[in-house]
């Protein structure tokens, strides 16, 4: 049994006050990122080159939490680029930090920000890369509008890549429990003032944020077996008691739902969930 020792809903918590991030900070929430890592990994860095990518370049990362894309960025553009990891959380980017020692990397520095409210430096970067960033922001197109105009260097490039959970679609069994708590989690991220289906938006904000040459792909993702079971698990953990505090599910209800993640890889026949990746990029004009 698949089981990271979570979940006892049968007492009212202390919980932390609640905040747009809704997710967590603490070593299980960067494992869970890293497990996440394995499924999406490999189609955001063909994102990443397809939105321009180069060796040499100048990269901010927004978002980077311990460094799940960072190490995959900084081998791209190599000794003569660098990458700047940004998170508002210092524990993610001391992780972070460990790992560049570990690994040697000379061309990755960090820097604990609050993309929202921070004022960004003026053509600092000539890519920004952001993956499950915006969907966790109170105003994406805000944070959009700062990089191209103020952080982008003319001829500059962004690539954010975002997810879209109200287009998950689950098969096998307990589907219709995932269906609810997926439900949940967007109702979840109303009630914070987020938007977790932000995917589907992303060209259009990056239109309306004053980006040029802009492309976008979607594609879909599958989580299965025990990956399922401890991401749902994980998620429970994170947003359990904030979906009791907001009214969005009883108690009994987010017990259930921790019993049955943690016994799914046990069950006959296999759970799978579909959701898609929206990826977005797009250039600053350079003046003519
Ligand atoms: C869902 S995680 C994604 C981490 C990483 N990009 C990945 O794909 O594995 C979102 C990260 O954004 C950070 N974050 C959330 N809001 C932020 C803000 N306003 N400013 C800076 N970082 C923020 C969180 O601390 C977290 O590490």
């Amino acid at each position: 049994m698949v089981l990271i020792g979570l979940g006892d809903y049968s007492k009212k918590k202390e919980s932390e006050p609640m905040t747009t991030y809704a997710l967590g900070k603490d070593g299980i929430a960067a494992e869970a990122l890293d497990l996440q890592q394995r499924i999406v990994g490999q189609d955001s860095l063909n994102f990443v080159m397809q939105a321009g990518l180069k060796t040499g370049d100048q990269v901010w990362e927004f978002g980077s939490g311990p460094g799940s894309m960072t190490f995959d960025l900084a081998a791209q553009v190599g000794p003569t680029g660098h990458v700047t990891a940004i998170d508002q959380s210092a524990e993610h980017l001391q992780r972070l930090e460990e790992q560049m020692h570990e690994k040697r990397f000379e061309n990755i520095s960090t820097q604990v920000m609050d993309i929202e409210k921070e004022v960004l430096p003026a053509h600092e970067a000539n890519f920004v890369f952001g993956r499950y960033i915006l969907m966790h922001l109170n105003n994406p197109e805000g944070v959009l509008k700062k990089c191209q105009s103020i952080l982008l260097k003319p001829g500059g490039r962004a690539c954010f890549i975002e997810g879209c959970w109200d287009e998950s679609t689950i098969q096998g069994p307990y589907a219709d429990e995932l269906t609810l708590f997926v439900k949940s989690v967007v109702a979840l991220g109303k009630h914070c003032g987020v938007d977790y289906t932000l995917g589907r938006n992303l060209k259009k904000m990056l239109e309306k944020t004053g980006f040029s040459e802009i492309g976008s792909k979607k594609k879909m993702l599958t989580f299965t077996g025990s990956t399922l079971s401890v991401l749902w698990q994980r998620r429970l953990h994170e947003m359990g008691e904030k979906f009791i505090e907001a009214g969005i599910a009883s108690r009994s209800q987010v017990e259930n739902w921790q019993g049955i993640a943690e016994k799914l890889p046990q069950q006959s026949g296999t759970s799978t969930m579909h959701s898609p990746v929206y990826a977005g990029w797009g250039r600053v004009s350079s003046p003519e």
